[in-house]
């Protein structure tokens, strides 16, 4: 098999002032299917072209924000192997037991040096996506709101992301596909990060505060599917951030919005691949602009300030 270690992004956990609104945002607007509760009050969901039981939970808080996000590792010896790499690199670790989230196997959380929460894990149970593994028909019929195809990344802010790409690079076996970097050519801005070959599974802009979450994104098929979101978001009333628009930075076509507690969301489609061969491809501070937004040009300060 290629494709060991690190598989992809699982779950995201995050904060939410009103459950029941985000509830309702979430299903209806967003189209996620939810698939359970649990004692401690957290609401399960799953895209509904995914297998896995959950990749986007929430739970009720006084603040919005990121409580983890977590990453699926391909079974239980890789994730055996990833925490002993952890704790030679100096990490600190703390085993999650079995169940501690629905349908989910023992997790290995640790802190970034942003002080974001990371998690692996090995087993997810496999409820379907609804059109099987045989003979799969081309989608489910009667789905509603925006309906992404999965949760894909999620992009964090905090001030040390030199030392989490280099966590993530030596430890994890990621890879640096873009960057931007400041005005004086040689410290990073922002990085993109691949497990796999996409155009990144997590991204990091280096800012004051630590585990500041700036989006979590779901993937849609087409430009066009990105525009009928809008449409949707417009139908909704949802506070829309950016777009639909383009980015620079992994050329993939995007709209930034707010959920009702303010978290930022993305739903984006397209975008570069990546394989670990490639150099990584830089942005440099005269054109962070078309990086980040391709079509103004320019950077909107909301991009750069509002996080949770
Ligand atoms: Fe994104």
């Amino acid at each position: 098999m290629a494709m060991t270690g690190v598989l992809r992004p699982g779950h995201a956990v995050v904060r939410v002032l009103d459950l029941d609104e985000s509830v309702k945002f979430y299903t209806d607007v967003m189209g996620l299917k939810e698939t359970g509760r649990d004692n401690s009050g957290r609401v399960y969901f799953k895209c509904n072209e995914e297998h896995d039981h959950n990749s986007f939970v929430i739970r009720k808080a006084d603040s919005a924000g990121l409580d983890a996000f977590a990453f699926k590792v391909l079974n239980n010896a890789t994730l055996n192997e990833l925490e002993g790499k952890l704790k030679d690199y100096g990490v600190t670790t703390e085993r999650v037991p079995a169940g501690e989230m629905l349908e989910t196997g023992e997790r290995v959380r640790f802190k970034l040096p942003t002080e974001h929460v990371i998690e692996l894990y090995a087993q997810k149970t496999d409820v379907g996506n609804g059109i099987g593994y045989v003979n799969p028909e081309a989608f489910q019929q009667g789905l509603k709101g925006i309906n992404p195809l999965r949760m894909d990344h999620c992009l964090i802010y905090g001030p040390d992301i030199d030392a989490n790409r280099k966590l993530f690079e030596e430890v994890l076996g990621f890879g640096m596909v873009e960057h931007i970097l400041l005005e004086d050519g040689k410290t990073d801005l922002a990085t993109w990060l691949s497990c796999g070959t996409k155009a990144h599974d997590i991204a990091m802009v280096r800012h004051g505060e630590p585990a500041k979450l700036h989006h979590v994104s779901f993937l849609l098929e087409t430009w066009e599917q990105v525009l009928r979101a809008a449409d949707i978001m417009s139908m909704h009333r949802v506070s829309i951030d950016i777009g639909p628009t383009r980015h620079g930075v992994t050329r993939g076509t995007t709209i930034y919005f707010f959920d009702p507690s303010g978290n930022r969301m993305e739903t984006f489609c397209g975008g570069n691949y990546w394989y670990p061969d490639m150099p990584p491809i830089t942005w440099t501070w005269d054109e962070v602009g078309a990086g980040v937004f391709y079509h103004d040009r320019k950077l909107n300060e909301r991009f750069l300030s509002v996080v949770t």
